[in-house]
């Protein structure tokens, strides 16, 4: 057991606590922190005994690369081989941000963190406090996002002291993260960029900075050649059986009604527009179809709600693929496993 430190935001305003952080991330111990996006743990990039580390706080797989977080544009440079004039113009409209790209890796990077392949993930996050620890510490953070493996990425302080207390050396608490689906990853390295996986900055957002078409391959699974070798594990599912209900919403209604194994552990994850009609059963609400993103920022939650509670069949109600409702769906199905009901 490592004796963790909880963090406040005011904490890293304290100069022996910056030279805490900072010595802890030269030792290669691990600071989870809140982004944007996600809460993240983050070890030195540059080093593979953190990368090392991290995988196994996580219990990660090592073939799955990481995400190399910088706190100036100008980083890009010391990490990627080179930087082309598009990627460049997404780094100016969407850094910082939400939106990882991939580049051909310089030597510095050790194969640790980018999982043995040749190519760097990297990515300028907004979240002030990321901004700041990135600061203290003075190297670039891997961070992948900060839950075991298999399990719903963190948007909350709570789940981050739930799976790493006594794992790591420092926790910040950030609060709840604003966007709460992770970052929109986009290989940038081919001719034709290659969306890898879909966030809240859309394949839409991109195509009209770059003024041309990228191709989407964050559908694809467990292929032989999967680009971004994330995609290949299961995500974000809860321990009960997870189903995707599709189709009109009265047929899901009527199917639900009529299910006999219908009971107190049996769970409905939906649009709050939803909330009364399905009242015989125990509704767990996302926020309603008018506002996605508050649908996108408590999707996480709610799926680690559902092992809270012990809930052991799960269905959740397709919602829009429009704009961010692409990414939700993206993990939503992820979460399911890939099982559909169409009704
Ligand atoms: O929002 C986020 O991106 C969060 C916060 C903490 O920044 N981080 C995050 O990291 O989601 P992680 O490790 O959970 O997901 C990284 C994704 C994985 O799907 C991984 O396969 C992909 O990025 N990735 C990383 N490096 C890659 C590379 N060199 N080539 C292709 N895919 C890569
Ligand atoms: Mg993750």
């Amino acid at each position: 057991m490592i004796k963790t430190k909880l963090l406040s935001i005011e904490d890293l305003d304290k100069i022996e606590i910056q030279d805490q952080l900072k010595q802890a991330i030269n030792q290669n111990k691990l600071v989870i922190f809140p982004t944007e996006t996600v809460y993240g743990i983050g070890g030195n990039a540059l080093n593979e005994c953190s990368a090392k580390a991290i995988y196994e706080a996580k219990g990660r797989p090592q073939d799955n690369p990481l995400i190399v977080h910088i706190h100036d544009e100008k980083e890009v440079a010391k990490y990627a081989l080179s930087i082309s004039e598009k990627a460049k113009r997404l780094m100016t409209h969407f850094w910082p941000g939400p939106l990882t790209l991939i580049f051909q890796k310089k030597d510095i990077v050790p194969k640790q963190t980018t999982g043995g392949l040749e190519t760097v993930a990297i990515r300028l996050p907004s979240n002030p406090i990321a901004q700041k620890l990135l600061n203290i510490v003075g190297c670039p953070l891997a961070a992948p996002s900060a839950n075991l493996s298999g399990k719903p990425s963190s948007t909350m302080f709570k789940h981050v002291k739930e799976d790493f207390y006594g794992k790591v050396d420092f926790i910040i608490d950030g609060g709840k993260s604003t966007i709460g689906l992770e970052s929109t990853v986009l290989d940038v390295t081919k001719e034709v960029f290659v969306l890898l996986r879909p966030g809240s900055i859309t394949k839409k957002a991109i195509e009209d900075v770059l003024n041309e078409p990228i191709i989407d391959q964050s559908g694809e699974r467990n292929t032989e050649k999967v680009m971004s070798p994330g995609m290949k594990y299961t995500h974000y599912k809860p321990k009960g059986n997870v189903v995707l209900l599709s189709g009109k919403i009265e047929n899901i209604k009527n199917y639900l009604e009529s299910l006999t194994s219908l009971n107190s552990k049996t769970a409905l994850i939906c649009a709050t527009d939803y909330q009364t009609m399905f009242s015989f059963m125990n509704v767990f609400p996302l926020g309603n179809l008018e506002e996605m993103n508050l649908i996108a920022s408590n999707l996480f939650s709610s799926l680690r709600e559902m092992d809270e509670k012990e809930m052991e069949q799960i269905f959740i109600i397709e919602l829009p693929k429009e704009d961010i409702g692409y990414a939700i769906m993206n993990r939503v199905l992820k979460a399911a496993g890939y099982q559909t009901l169409k009704l």
